[in-house]
């Protein structure tokens, strides 16, 4: 079976490529690396001892997009690709809207012109925004407190009208993300963000190879069971097979949504924690104030996922850590 990896190269793309190959799928990468490495493509190439195909088109670009369906004419479509900062979605929101819409705009308009019947969609709890309740399941109010989850949302429901709208059979899983960290156990491929990264694992990491002085715990004065922020950390090899099951899931409804979690929280003291155990030092942290926008808590119900696509989270936060350092180390040579 033939899957357009769209985003392939990226830290979730290029594990949800690999679960692909190990299960027999033909996945064919297609990515501007705007945020990714062509070194991706070798090391997976290696990792599945196959010569992946690789497309470096311009998502953006319909006509470059609808040429590429008509050259592979795919079973299904996998679309991750798009640009994730929160930080810089509130600062450079029209950025943001033309092109994450875009580019799933133009791979439903190619699916439609090749009768792709079927399209994963990498979502994310951020469409939630600030929980009302715990644990987060797929009935949650849908409020996004910025324009990276506003974007979110909206192709969600430009991906529903699309569906209901199509006179032949097609259909659409959206996989709502939780808090993606760690990587392969290989050590091969892993998150390697251009730019300085605002997110907590890739910062424990290079406090961990001392890349970093410290790490700073934004805000100790939650309502949670230490004070600090808790999240659902999700192996993303964990993600990426959640990915696999979703392509392989016979849907009853045209359109149905996932979150995609482990159901478990980790505050950020515990993160801190579980990674300084790896290293049998502690890693230094600087306690700082709160970030606008954090919540206190986010963790997903994993009930849906687990009965309809049976599909549950395997690595902890552990596995994560010890991961991430081997790919870290790894990269160091
Ligand atoms: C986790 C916790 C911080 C950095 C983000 C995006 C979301 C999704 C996942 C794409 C928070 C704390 C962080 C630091 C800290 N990405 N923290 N010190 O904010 O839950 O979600 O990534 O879909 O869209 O919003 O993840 O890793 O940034 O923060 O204390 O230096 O760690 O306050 O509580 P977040 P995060």
């Amino acid at each position: 079976m033939r899957v357009l990896v769209c985003g392939g190269a990226g830290f979730i793309g290029s594990h949800v490529v690999l679960e692909l190959k190990r299960v027999g799928w033909d996945p064919i990468i297609v990515d501007n690396f705007v945020n990714s490495q062509l070194s991706v493509v070798e090391r997976l190439s290696s990792l599945t001892n196959t010569n992946l195909q690789v497309c470096s088109i311009d998502l953006t670009n319909r006509n470059e997009v609808l040429e590429l369906f008509l050259k592979f004419n795919p079973d299904a479509i996998i679309q991750l690709a798009g640009l994730k900062s929160v930080t810089e979605s509130t600062s450079d929101p029209l950025l943001y809207y033309a092109n994450n819409l875009q580019i799933t705009s133009n791979v439903l308009f190619s699916m439609s012109e090749v009768k792709c019947s079927k399209i994963v969609f990498s979502s994310s709890a951020t469409v939630y925004g600030l929980p009302k309740y715990l644990p987060i399941d797929e009935l949650h109010t849908i409020t996004p407190i910025n324009p990276y989850g506003r974007t979110k949302y909206f192709q969600e429901q430009i991906i529903k009208d699309w569906i209901l709208a199509q006179p032949y059979d097609a259909s659409a899983v959206i996989l709502r993300y939780f808090n993606p960290v760690g990587a392969d156990a290989s050590g091969m491929i892993g998150e390697a963000p251009n730019g300085v990264p605002n997110n907590l694992m890739p910062i424990l990491g290079q406090v961990a190879m001392g890349e970093r002085n410290s790490v700073t715990v934004l805000g100790t004065d939650y309502e949670t069971r230490d004070g600090t922020c808790e999240r659902d950390y999700i192996h993303v090899s964990d993600l990426a097979t959640a990915h696999v099951a979703a392509l392989q899931s016979y849907q009853t409804d045209k359109f149905e949504v996932f979150n995609v979690g482990t159901g478990r929280g980790v505050t950020v003291n515990e993160a801190i924690e579980a990674y300084s155990a790896l290293l049998n030092k502690p890693l230094p942290r600087v306690v700082g104030s709160r970030r606008l926008g954090d919540a206190p808590s986010s963790v997903a119900a994993v009930q849906k996922i687990e009965e309809r696509l049976h599909w549950r989270s395997n690595f902890t936060f552990e596995d994560a850590c010890r991961h991430d350092l081997r790919w870290r180390r790894n990269q160091h040579g």
